[in-house]
């Protein structure tokens, strides 16, 4: 039966998921010896470096009493609360002193922990692992161990250049997401005389595929409008240049495009800060323009434009959204977001029922649009 003509309506419901790696903060605002907040999923982190400069990140509130431990004493080892001096090992969570204890208390501080949680510095990030379900932090849970490392950069020759840009939005996971794989807005927000306008609108078809946990928009010559495409053009005959977009839960979306022996690739990143706030992190690696000395600026003002395009959208939509509207996505240009919704239930139904995930899409397809 082919799909209802009809525009389906759908509701977000800014579910956070837990049980993935998210990037919390980029890895050189954060300094030895220093303590930095951040909030991954509405969960308060404190981040910082030991001496060696290993990252950690434990809950920012003392087990005791609550406090911020944002606002304690760091040795570079361990962390003492301002309210009560409880000491904390940064890297386990582990009390290691309480300093209102007499001789003859036999209280098993040991067994106190602040939240701590998986913590890896990779390609400018430090990224943060988010159990599920997550350590409620104050009492007597042990920290929690990631299944696997946190995402990389796909990067195809050892030498490369490596950025990142990063922009907050005031609206839900979900609405960044599918903001970030809508194809239909390009020619309307990413309007530039240096670029595109309006009016280079036309006619696309992509093929996509299934892939774990997400799908895959198939190798295929990228759009002439694209950006990584004019700048690689420069480079190779447009009909070598081929790219590969994935995206996965919870939130990545990953990009690489070749020519010959140039390579540009991206891992995008929307991360729920709350429900109602998300950001996105640009880290890209390239080998061309390596021997430019403006090369990597250049590549910034590019994407620092779109995403700034990207932002100031959102903050509009956020009006918008205040006043809790339905969704209505149409195909085939927001078959995608529907893909990212049905995903999201069918792992959120595979963890509930503990039975294998079962990927919303039969298989490949080809999706048509104009943009
Ligand atoms: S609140 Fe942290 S030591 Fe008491
Ligand atoms: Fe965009």
């Amino acid at each position: 039966m082919p799909e209802l003509d009809l525009p389906q309506r759908q509701t977000t419901d800014a579910l956070m998921l837990a049980g993935f790696w998210y990037r919390a903060l980029p890895a050189d605002h954060v300094h030895r010896n220093q303590l930095h907040k951040a909030t991954l999923l509405e969960i308060p982190l404190v981040i910082g470096r030991d001496l060696q400069g290993q990252p950690f990140a434990l809950r920012d509130a003392c087990p005791h009493r609550g406090m911020p431990l944002n606002r304690g004493k760091f040795d570079g080892e361990n962390l003492e609360c301002p309210y009560h001096g409880w000491q904390f090992d940064v890297h386990n969570g582990q009390c290691e002193l309480i300093p209102s204890l007499t001789s003859d208390q036999t209280l098993k501080i040991d067994r106190i922990y602040a939240g701590s949680y998986p913590c890896e510095e990779q390609d400018s990030f430090i990224w943060v692992y988010i159990s599920d379900p997550s350590p409620e932090g104050a009492g007597y849970s042990k920290p929690s161990e990631a299944p696997d490392a946190a995402p990389q950069i796909e990067k195809i020759s050892p030498k490369y250049n490596l950025a990142y840009l990063q922009a907050e939005m005031p609206v839900s996971i979900d609405h960044g997401i599918i903001g970030l794989m809508d194809p239909a807005h390009g020619p309307f927000v990413h309007q530039a005389w240096w670029w595109r306008t309006r009016h280079s609108i036309h006619e696309k078809k992509k093929n996509f595929e299934p892939i774990p946990n997400g799908f895959r928009m198939s190798a295929h010559t990228p759009s002439s409008n694209s950006a990584p495409y004019k700048l690689l053009r420069l480079y190779a005959d447009a009909d070598s240049i081929t790219t590969t977009i994935d995206f996965v839960l919870p939130n990545l979306r990953t990009e690489t495009i070749r020519a010959g022996k140039y390579w540009f690739s991206s891992l995008t990143t929307v991360t729920p800060i709350t429900r109602s706030h998300c950001r996105i992190d640009v880290v890209a690696a390239w080998n061309l323009f390596r021997w430019l000395p403006f090369g990597a600026d250049l590549l910034k003002f590019v994407f620092a434009k779109f995403v700034e395009q990207d932002r100031r959208t959102m903050e509009m939509q956020a009006e918008g959204l205040k006043h809790n509207p339905h969704l209505m996505l149409i195909d085939d240009a927001d078959r995608p977001a529907k893909w990212y919704f049905q995903l999201k239930a069918a792992h959120l139904e595979a963890k509930r029922t503990g039975v294998a995930m079962k990927h919303p899409m039969a298989g490949p397809l080809t999706l048509k649009w104009r943009s």
